[in-house]
């Protein structure tokens, strides 16, 4: 099926339309955020999944509890997706924890307002793009990707859900002075995880001893996080995502573009990057 059968567009950038109705649009315009919240933002693909395991478990200490019982995106919903609207958000216990996929300009007038603590999550994009030319392939509600070199130019051109990677990241790093904002990198947590776990800690005001770190990265490492049914989206019919065409922990490593990418796409991406981050200060770990 088109962009135009499967999608909506909203602010500029395709939504599928499974997903995002116009209620909940409307409903996330008018979320009252607190200013004890923690909402987690990505772009797909680069480790929303992950921080929905993280998050939750520093918050209740390492206790694993939430994170074996309920699926993901209850425990840590999408604020722009139909699903939040019927969740019952306003009577969540604080702090609440929320995820968005949406670009810094797409934020609501009550976000600017209360300034809800915000982690934001990047990946380099080459290994984003191959994340998603994969996760396109098994997602039905997607577009099928086409070709690789198809994909890598709608990918590019901001012509994927949730619009383009570097408006995404250009605009969110905008804001890098505001102190409620932390900024961390999938490639970070590749590297070592437990650091990761500890600054993710301090940033949330939740002391956490050596032990409990070392006992939440643990769990949160790739082989043993695919295990966990609620996690790892085998509770989705397979009409919607089909693990047998890539599965959605798919493999979980800094760097698989290299295995994908042929030299023609690898130059075409780095132009493009290059031109697209040239005012860009902030130095990322994948330059
Ligand atoms: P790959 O397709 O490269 O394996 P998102 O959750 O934002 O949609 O991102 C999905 C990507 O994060 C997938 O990347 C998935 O495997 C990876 N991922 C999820 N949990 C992970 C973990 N615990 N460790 C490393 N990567 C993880």
């Amino acid at each position: 099926m088109t962009e135009e059968e499967l999608y909506t567009t909203y602010k500029g950038v395709y939504l599928p339309k499974v997903v995002h109705s116009t209620e909940s649009l409307k409903y996330y315009e008018e979320f009252s955020f607190r200013p004890d919240d923690i909402l987690i933002v990505t772009y797909p693909k680069s480790g929303t999944t992950w921080m929905q395991e993280i998050v939750p478990l520093i918050m209740s200490q390492g206790d694993p509890e939430l994170v074996d019982t309920v699926p993901n995106w209850d425990r840590v919903p999408w604020l722009e997706e139909t699903r939040a609207c019927d969740l019952d958000l306003d009577q969540r216990p604080p702090p609440r924890v929320f995820i968005t996929h949406f670009k810094y300009d797409m934020m609501s007038t009550g976000f600017f307002k209360v300034k809800p603590r915000v982690i934001y999550v990047m990946r380099n994009p080459r290994d984003v793009f191959t994340s998603y030319f994969h996760f396109s392939g098994m997602a039905s509600y997607l577009v099928t990707p086409g070709t690789q070199t198809e994909f890598l130019h709608k990918f590019l051109d901001g012509k994927a859900i949730f619009g383009s990677w570097f408006d995404h990241v250009k605009g969110w790093m905008s804001a890098a002075e505001q102190q409620h904002i932390m900024y961390i990198s999938y490639e970070e947590m590749i590297l070592d995880l437990e650091a990761s776990v500890t600054r993710l800690a301090r940033f949330l005001d939740t002391p956490l001893d050596s032990e409990m770190k070392r006992k939440i990265a643990e769990r949160c490492v790739f082989k043993n996080m695919k295990k966990n049914k609620m996690s790892n989206y085998s509770l989705v019919p397979s009409e919607l995502m089909d693990p047998n065409v890539s599965e959605f922990l798919r493999k979980g490593i800094a760097g698989d573009w290299k295995n994908h990418l042929t030299v023609a796409e690898a130059d075409c991406f780095d132009e493009f990057y290059r031109k697209q981050m040239q005012d860009v200060k902030y130095k990322f770990v994948w330059d």
